[in-house]
């Protein structure tokens, strides 16, 4: 199994799953013109959002890319009949049934770097999501990236801690605003604290970066209207100093 897949929950271990499903709530109660019962997790990855929906009674359908993302999230869901996942990619997958709405967490759609990719995507989840339904997804807004430049091209260490296992993150992004991308370069060390191994590991992501203003078009090129930006995954207002985007569009 690769490392990123073995270690993914102890790496996003800083993460809120719950109040991200909080989130997601509202969001549904707020902007939606279904009833919601079914939902798809596009980039389920280990399956974090996917089961904590389960939890509250949704059917739930996670998918992802990764084999070994989806075993594991196999493996936490055992016992859950709501709850079941899939090896595919999500912009080439369209499902017999629609769903009531869709959710992309934690840098999904940031992986569809050209237009076509990305258009291709969108419309697969068009295409999977009844009319009135939404699609609730995360982002980069280029102009918050921008302010903030200082401090994600400089590298500092996070931290995160889960039972005996410490995670030791640094990353540095390279910013080109000229073709709106960034290269982020990542670093792991997993200290494993009752042995006292460490492991250490590093990939590298490129990211998309959005005006805000090109995110309303290209949903409405796909066949969504936007509803909202948020700056994260909480109920505040957005102000173009965020660097992250949560978006809410909903199937025209
Ligand atoms: C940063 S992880 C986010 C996982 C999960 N949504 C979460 O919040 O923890 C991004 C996930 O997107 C998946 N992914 C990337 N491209 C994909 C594609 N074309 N179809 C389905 N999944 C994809 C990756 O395998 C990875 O598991």
């Amino acid at each position: 199994m690769d490392q990123y897949a073995l270690y993914y929950d102890l790496l996003y271990a800083n993460r809120d799953v719950r109040r991200e499903a909080d989130f997601i709530e509202s969001i549904i109660r707020k902007f939606s013109h279904v009833k919601v019962k079914k939902i798809l997790d596009v980039g389920c990855g280990t399956g974090m959002h996917s089961i904590e929906l389960g939890k509250r009674g949704y059917n739930v359908i996670g998918i992802d890319i990764s084999e070994e993302m989806v075993k594991k999230a196999r493996e936490k869901a055992r016992g859950m009949e709501n709850v079941s996942f899939l090896v595919g990619d999500a912009a080439n997958t369209v499902f017999k049934d629609k769903f009531d709405a869709a959710i992309a967490m934690y840098g999904v759609a940031s992986y569809f770097i050209e237009d076509e990719a990305l258009m291709k995507f969108l419309n697969s989840i068009r295409q999977n999501i009844v009319e009135g339904g939404l699609f609730i997804f995360d982002t980069w807004n280029i102009f918050g990236v921008n302010d903030k430049r200082v401090y994600y091209e400089m590298p500092s260490p996070e931290f995160r801690k889960s039972g005996n296992m410490l995670a030791i993150k640094e990353s540095t992004w390279t910013i080109d605003l000229m073709n709106q991308l960034a290269d982020v370069d990542i670093s792991w060390s997993i200290v494993d604290l009752s042995r006292g191994g460490v492991d250490v590991f590093s990939h590298r992501i490129r990211l998309r970066l959005f005006t805000p203003r090109e995110i309303k078009h290209i949903m409405r090129d796909c066949g969504f209207s936007l509803c909202e930006i948020y700056p994260d995954y909480n109920l505040v207002p957005f102000s173009e100093d965020s660097p992250e985007m949560v978006i809410v569009a909903r199937a025209d």
